[in-house]
């Protein structure tokens, strides 16, 4: 297959894991015998240092003109003190929303040899390999009205909003991802007290019966806030809105315990998506070659299956991250077993190694 993938490594330690990610998929193209073409983009604080602007108008068409999009990081000290619309992040906001992403894909995998990093006990940390589906552009942080009123402005409104469709795409979305895992789906929402969770509720129950292979089931967002501590294995797909989503993802990124190992993935209907991992710019080891490039490495395996319908393919990249981990190479992130302890280039090295031997 022949693929055109727009490459924005964006600032710090963006651009050192970025050259992780395109190495390893040119070992996949070899490997399997497709051709992938890189073509590079600005965004962020680079992006802002050479067009004045922190998303060009020639990288939203270069994103366009690609079959999907793999970003590094955005964001640092250098540009903190700018005004709100010269912000990095307004980069990333933007770029998702030029692009109709809606649905946020957060997988959490423990590796059985990093369980030690986790805060949770092994035993509830082993095996966990959750799918986290969140609404990415409804609810209740775009919902108008929504500002400050009143004679002394006392009155401070937000609101949650959802069209019938909004939820209808992302609920869809799911189960597709649930057949392609474990055909197990949890939906999450808070129905006991918000309308739009009712909804919410209706679309899915709907979508469930016409898919009758995927075993799906309700819960409330408090009670899957405490699940997620006490058995994350009882999950496998979770979908749910837009906030409920976004703090549920962070709450499940720390079961593993390593910022370093998090892909996601910002997706459409029609199967394009942008994929980063969920780390920042790290400013205080940028330029330092100390990076963990995994994150990003993995969010490309996640291009691979879910753009590019590539699952042998992206299963292969998994593996072979599983391997060097397994093997004992470690960034400095993830402990210090110091024998072991590779610079960004040589775990990029070692997972390319890897990938090559497993052929
Ligand atoms: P951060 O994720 O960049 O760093 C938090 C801590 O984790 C730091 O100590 C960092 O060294 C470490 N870390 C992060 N990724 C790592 C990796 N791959 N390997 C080893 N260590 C890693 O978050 P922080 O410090 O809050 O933000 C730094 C900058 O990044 C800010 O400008 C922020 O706005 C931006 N940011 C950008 C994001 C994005 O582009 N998606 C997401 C989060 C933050
Ligand atoms: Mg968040």
């Amino acid at each position: 297959m022949k693929k055109r993938i727009a490459v924005l490594p964006g600032d710090g330690i963006g651009t050192e894991v970025a050259e992780g990610a395109m190495k390893v998929l040119e070992t996949v193209a070899s490997r399997f015998g497709h051709q992938f073409e890189f073509a590079f983009g600005k965004i962020g604080g680079q992006a802002i240092d050479s067009k004045g602007t922190p998303l060009p108008d020639e990288t939203i068409n270069l994103c366009k003109e690609s079959d999907a999009v793999l970003l590094g990081a955005v964001g640092g000290p250098k540009w903190d003190k700018m005004p709100p619309e010269l912000r990095p992040e307004k980069g990333l906001l933007g770029i998702r929303k030029e692009l109709g992403l809606f649905a946020n894909l957060r997988p959490v995998t423990a590796f059985d040899s990093l369980i030690s990093s986790s805060p949770l006990k092994k035993e509830v940390v082993q095996d966990v390999d959750l799918l986290i589906v969140r609404e990415l552009t409804g609810g209740i942080y775009f919902g108008k009205p929504s500002g400050r009123k009143g004679e002394n402005r006392e009155t401070a409104v937000d609101t949650l909003q959802y069209e019938r469709h909004e939820i209808e795409r992302i609920v869809e979305k799911a189960f597709t991802f649930a057949r392609m895992r474990n055909k197990k789906l949890t939906s999450v929402d808070k129905a006991n007290v918000l309308e739009s969770s009712r909804m919410w509720r209706e679309v899915v129950d709907e979508a469930a019966a016409k898919n009758p292979d995927i075993e799906v089931e309700h819960m409330l967002v408090d009670a899957a806030a405490m699940k997620l501590i006490s058995n994350p294995k009882a999950f496998d797909v979770i979908v749910t809105e837009n906030m409920f989503g976004d703090i549920l993802s962070d709450e499940a990124s720390m079961i593993t315990g390593s910022l370093g190992m998090l892909p996601s993935a910002s997706m459409r209907s029609d199967g394009y998506g942008l994929y980063e991992p969920v780390h920042g710019s790290a400013p205080d080891i940028a330029g330092k070659n100390m990076a963990n490039p995994l994150a990003m490495i993995l969010s490309s395996a996640m291009m691979l299956k879910y753009s590019f319908g590539m699952k042998e393919e992206a299963e292969a990249v998994e593996k072979a991250v599983t391997e060097v981990l397994d093997a004992g190479y470690r960034t400095m992130d993830l402990g210090s077993n110091s024998s072991c302890t590779l610079s960004t280039e040589k775990m990029i090295k070692q997972v390319v190694y890897q990938l090559e031997e497993d052929d």
